[in-house]
């Protein structure tokens, strides 16, 4: 079944361009191996496809815990997350709990309820790491349901989720698996080139990274697939490879769509536009 809505929200997520990619991607059949998300978020893309097995990474342990706690106990989850008040203040008492000793559970329940209704389902820490998104209010937070939550735990439950660098995980790929890649960017916007920006500072040399880790993929006859800037300096570093201009997307300002995306599907395959 593929999951209209997604557990979390995410700024770039790719619920929004779904239709578009998923006929570009390998079908779940096809995949002999494993499907590998490196930059998990929100998962999009995984929830969508529903593989037979998967490696979901992500570097942001808060997320990772998120979904193992709901792989864990759903019911759990979503009894604690239900028992939160609905109030600004009770925003930022929960905020300013320390997960670190909680329970899964617990923790997986915090993290979803900021994530629900803190400022547009922005994720910012400061220096201690600690989540600092200011209040958003309640509208997003009853979106999703206890029946969302056993939909995901049941979607990850043969899953391996793993809190790590895209690196690490690329580079353990071998043939028959399928990477879908969807870096940390913002189509268009200079400082992505050249200095830090977005969720964790993923720098210009961040994606010269990405690209050694994935010519080396592609080496050891991985597939692979990303979702990337258009920008030329970024598209530079994957040449060689197919590019597919994706004509709609959230364009610069978040949540509205754009006939000028900015962003391209990169492959390292051939597959023919679906008609
Ligand atoms: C654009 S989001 C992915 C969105 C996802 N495809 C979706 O549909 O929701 C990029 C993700 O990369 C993660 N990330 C940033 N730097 C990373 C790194 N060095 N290694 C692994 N993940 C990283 C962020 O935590 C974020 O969740």
């Amino acid at each position: 079944m593929n999951q209209k809505k997604l557990v979390i929200r995410y700024p770039g997520g790719k619920q929004r361009i779904l239709n578009f990619i998923m006929p570009f991607l390998l079908s779940r059949e096809e995949i002999t191996e494993r499907y590998i998300e490196p930059f998990f978020g929100s998962g999009a893309v995984f929830f969508a496809l529903n593989p037979a097995r998967a490696l979901l990474a992500d570097i942001n342990p808060e997320l990772i815990d998120l979904y193992r706690g709901i792989r864990f106990a759903p019911l759990k989850v979503w009894e604690i997350y239900e028992s939160f008040p609905a109030t600004k203040k009770a925003y930022y008492e929960i905020r300013a709990i320390k997960p670190d000793g909680r329970d899964l559970a617990f923790k997986a329940a915090r993290t979803l309820y900021l994530n629900r209704t803190c400022f547009k389902g922005m994720w910012r820490h400061n220096s201690k790491g600690e989540f600092n998104v200011g209040y958003g209010g309640q509208g997003r937070r009853w979106v999703i349901n206890q029946e969302i939550l056993k939909e995901v735990a049941s979607k990850l439950k043969k899953m391996i989720l793993k809190c790590s660098d895209f690196e690490e995980v690329i580079n353990k790929s071998i043939e028959g698996d399928f990477i879908f890649v969807d870096p940390p960017y913002r189509p268009g916007e200079r400082e992505m080139i050249h200095a830090h920006y977005i969720y964790l500072k993923f720098s210009y040399s961040e994606y010269q990274r990405l690209a050694k880790a994935l010519r080396g993929a592609s080496d050891r006859g991985v597939k692979w697939a990303m979702t990337i800037s258009s920008h030329p300096d970024i598209l530079e570093l994957f040449s060689g490879n197919y590019i597919v201009p994706i004509p709609k997307g959230t364009g610069r300002k978040p949540g509205i769509l754009t006939n000028d995306s900015g962003e391209v599907l990169v492959l390292n395959y051939r597959k023919e536009e679906p008609l």
